[in-house]
């Protein structure tokens, strides 16, 4: 099977190496865990490192928000944009939108930039958009089979709620071919953040939590999480 990798050395290794080619992958957690951080350097790293265009759609900030964060942790978007090697697109704000809208946006504009790495951001903020659970169902399996066509790599990330269990709406995990799980936990008077690949399809990948920290530069580092009691 051939692999897409993060460029992340820690996260690949899990995953034989990167995430299958053509799959579509949930990155699923907390809010302010570092999913927008990890699908970025999924985006630069595609682009810098791999020579492969990637699409960032942007539904929960606006484009200009998101290149401003990640060029605090040292990453130009803007420069990959000028190199036409990265996409940002930021979805219109409408107060209804149908499926057929969201599906046509989003791969309209990744067959026109030839986008082989594609990340949506989130597809929770479709939630508001679309009122049933069966459209959001219907998107995402829509969204995975068209991009796949395209040849497309894409990671849908997911929010959720502090406290939850479950996974984002509950929806996308059937229908995904990998689910990477971030989260935020209070151990003793600090809080921890954690990643574990729930499920990968086609892979041997490893079950362990893993010791999440974003770092300037590097972006999200991972270290194995103490042995929990
Ligand atoms: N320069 C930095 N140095 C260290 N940590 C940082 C830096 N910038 C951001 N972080 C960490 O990354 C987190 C934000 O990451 P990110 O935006 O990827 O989270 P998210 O899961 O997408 O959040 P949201 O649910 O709000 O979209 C911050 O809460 C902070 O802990
Ligand atoms: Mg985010």
């Amino acid at each position: 099977m051939e692999r897409v990798p993060f460029g992340i050395g820690e996260l690949d290794s899990l995953i034989e190496g990167g995430v299958p080619r053509g799959g579509l992958i949930i990155v699923a957690g907390n809010a302010g865990v570092g999913k927008t951080i990890l699908s970025a350097q999924f985006i630069y790293n595609g682009a810098s490192q791999y020579g492969e265009k990637g699409l960032y759609i942007c539904m929960s900030e606006t484009g200009e928000h998101f290149k401003a964060g990640m060029a605090s942790l040292g990453w130009d978007f803007s420069k990959l944009e000028e190199k036409s090697m990265v996409k940002i697109v930021e979805f219109p704000t409408m107060a209804k939108i149908g499926v057929e809208d969201v599906v046509s946006l989003i791969v309209d504009e990744a067959r026109k930039f030839k986008a082989e790495r594609v990340v949506v951001d989130s597809v929770s903020a479709l939630n508001m958009a679309l009122s049933r659970k069966s459209e959001v169902r219907a998107v995402v399996n829509l969204l995975a089979r068209m991009l796949k066509n395209l040849g497309c790599t894409t990671i849908m990330v997911t929010e959720n709620p502090w406290g939850s269990k479950g996974i984002g709406l509950g929806v996308e995990e059937f229908v995904s071919d990998g689910i990477i799980i971030m989260e935020s936990v209070v151990v003793g008077n600090r809080l921890d953040k954690r990643l574990m690949i729930l499920k990968m399809r086609g892979t041997n990948h490893d079950t362990r939590y893993y010791r999440l920290h974003v770092n300037k530069g590097s972006g999200i580092v991972l270290d194995l999480y103490p042995e929990i009691r």
